[in-house]
């Protein structure tokens, strides 16, 4: 049984604590949990579509009103349509892509996560004009993992991407299925993606556009419609998690509708399957993260709902506290944070910085506690597979004589900042040698908030956190202090106010002539707003 090998010695964490109760038409909170699920099937919406070499063209287009957003990207392939499509890949496979720009703005692609030259990174250096065209032709040289492609116009990368320009990536290779093989688990059914993004009733405008912590939604959308449900049976869930949102960062947790926290097993993250699978009861996913779980359902009974949700938690928002004063309009009532971290317990009201936390003036404040999707348990079923005790292999990065850099977040004359510079179009203040390893110090300042700090073209591994915040360094797994999503390789990393992260990375440059990333904080009005820098491999 799945909860046999959940139970191993070695993945038992914390103590069993049990959320408040509420009624099951409270689940949702408003509005209420009444759409089904969407999952993307072989042609619609983030329908699977394995090109297997083939030319696609991606049309960026207005949408029709049936999915979230003004534009959508839209593929007609093998006589099927596509919106956002799920883009099924596998390792060593080429890939060509055009993407036809039908939008009255200018806009690029990004494959978020894969390691492609410059040409084909889509990072804003080169821009599609409307009524253009552009040409990708690239080769998949990542692992198995679950990757994404949304817009890198700089200064319009957040509202096109709220918009809905975005998709899935699946590089699918031989751990996953191995994973489905051991667990019984069939896409689509018992393995399930889900892209979460929270939206904001009225849209997106230039006051979001502006806000020093970033957009916040209202509600929170699973696969294009708030807080759906899913039928479910007594056995084991794969769900495979994109956080979506423009600057979010959920605090993702399951429970059931009586309140009893129902713990997950990490399987992997932004860089594919971990070495082997954790036992979690939380985990912070940050915009862009990608978390892979398995929810062990087999003690649930027909009739129960489970409840996947974002806890409270304190969104440490300290840059106020170095005596800047701010124009800033957005400071916000607190009720319903201060509501949250009563109710979860999970105190920590003060941040780092010793300031009250300042939220945004949303109906879901950051770190306000949130359902996001609920399971309902339909049918009891027979399930006797086992969690495999091995899912991948990653051989650590020989890091000896590799250089360590220091990287600094931070807030300064009104905008954030890496190492106190601010993006400038054409400039790399970061060198790297083409093929060397180095060691990334990223520092965030007490006076900051937590930004998810994200290179394009290459995966960290995460080597150590210190000085972490209360509430995530009671999720380390490990005597360096790393969280079970830190385990692998990943391309996202969450930098708290006062914290450390040591990030090693292999800059790997197969092509000729020097190559030129992007290396930013994913809160995306951040990262227009210039807390991005180039960075050079040559
Ligand atoms: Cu999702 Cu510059 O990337
Ligand atoms: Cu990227
Ligand atoms: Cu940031």
């Amino acid at each position: 049984m799945l909860a046999g090998a959940a139970a191993l010695p070695l993945f038992v964490l914390g103590r069993s604590t049990a959320a408040p109760a509420a009624g099951d038409d409270s689940l949702c909170g408003e509005p209420a949990a009444t759409s089904r699920l969407h999952v993307p099937g072989t042609s619609g919406y983030l329908g699977r579509l394995a090109p297997r070499g083939a030319p696609l063209t991606l049309i960026a287009a207005a949408g029709d009103g049936t999915t979230p957003g003004r534009l959508v990207y839209r593929v007609r392939h093998a006589g099927r349509d596509y919106v956002n499509p799920t883009l099924v890949l596998r390792p060593g496979e080429r890939v060509r892509v055009t993407l036809d720009n039908r939008l009255d703005a200018p806009t690029i692609a990004h494959w978020h996560g894969l390691a492609v030259d410059t040409a084909n990174d889509g990072a804003g250096l080169t821009l599609v004009a409307p009524r253009e065209r552009f040409a990708y032709d690239f080769e998949v040289r990542n692992r198995g993992a679950l990757y994404w492609y949304h817009p890198h116009p700089h200064g319009a990368t957040a509202q096109q991407t709220y918009d809905g320009l975005f998709g899935l990536i699946d590089v699918d290779d031989d751990d996953h299925a191995a994973l489905r093989r051991a667990l019984d688990l069939v896409p689509g059914h018992t393995e399930l993606t889900l892209v979460l993004q929270d939206r904001r009733r009225g849209g997106y405008g230039a006051s979001e556009q502006h806000a020093r912590h970033g957009f916040m939604g209202d509600d929170a959308y699973v696969n294009g419609a708030p807080c759906p449900f899913v039928d479910a049976a007594s056995r084991a869930y794969r769900l495979r998690l994109l956080n979506a949102c423009n600057a979010r960062t959920l605090r993702l947790a399951f429970r059931t509708a009586a309140g009893t926290r129902v713990p997950f097993t990490v399987v992997g993250n932004d860089g594919g399957l971990l070495p082997a699978p954790v036992a979690a009861r939380e985990a912070f996913l940050a915009a862009a993260e990608r978390l892979d779980l398995v929810l062990d359902l087999t003690a649930a009974t027909p009739g129960e709902t489970i409840v996947m949700e974002s806890l409270a938690f304190d969104p440490m928002h300290g840059e106020r506290s170095s005596g800047e004063a701010s124009a800033e309009p957005d400071v916000a009532p607190r009720a319903a944070a201060h509501e949250g971290h009563a109710r979860d317990g999970a105190g920590a009201a003060a941040s780092v910085a010793g300031t009250a936390s300042r939220i945004d003036a949303a109906a879901w404040p950051d770190g306000g506690p949130r359902a996001l999707m609920t399971l309902r348990v339909r049918d009891r079923v027979r399930y006797d597979h086992r969690m495999p005790a091995t899912l991948s292999r990653i051989a650590p990065l020989d890091t000896t004589g590799a250089r360590e850099r220091p990287v600094r977040l931070g807030f300064n004359k009104d905008r954030w900042r890496i190492n106190d510079r601010v993006f400038a179009m054409g400039e790399t203040p970061i060198e790297v040698a083409r093929d060397s390893t180095e060691i990334w110090l990223l520092r965030n300042y007490h006076t900051s908030m937590p930004h998810a700090m994200h290179l394009h073209g290459f995966a960290f591994e995460v080597l150590e956190r210190e000085t972490s915040p209360d509430a995530v360094a009671a999720l380390a797994v490990d005597a360096r202090a790393r969280l079970a999503s830190d385990l692998g390789r990943k391309d996202t990393v969450l930098v708290w106010p006062g914290e450390s992260v040591r990030v090693a990375i292999r800059f790997d440059v197969p092509w000729p002539g020097p190559q030129t990333y992007m290396f930013h904080c994913h809160n995306l009005e951040h990262e227009d707003g210039g807390m991005m820098l180039g960075v050079r491999v040559a």
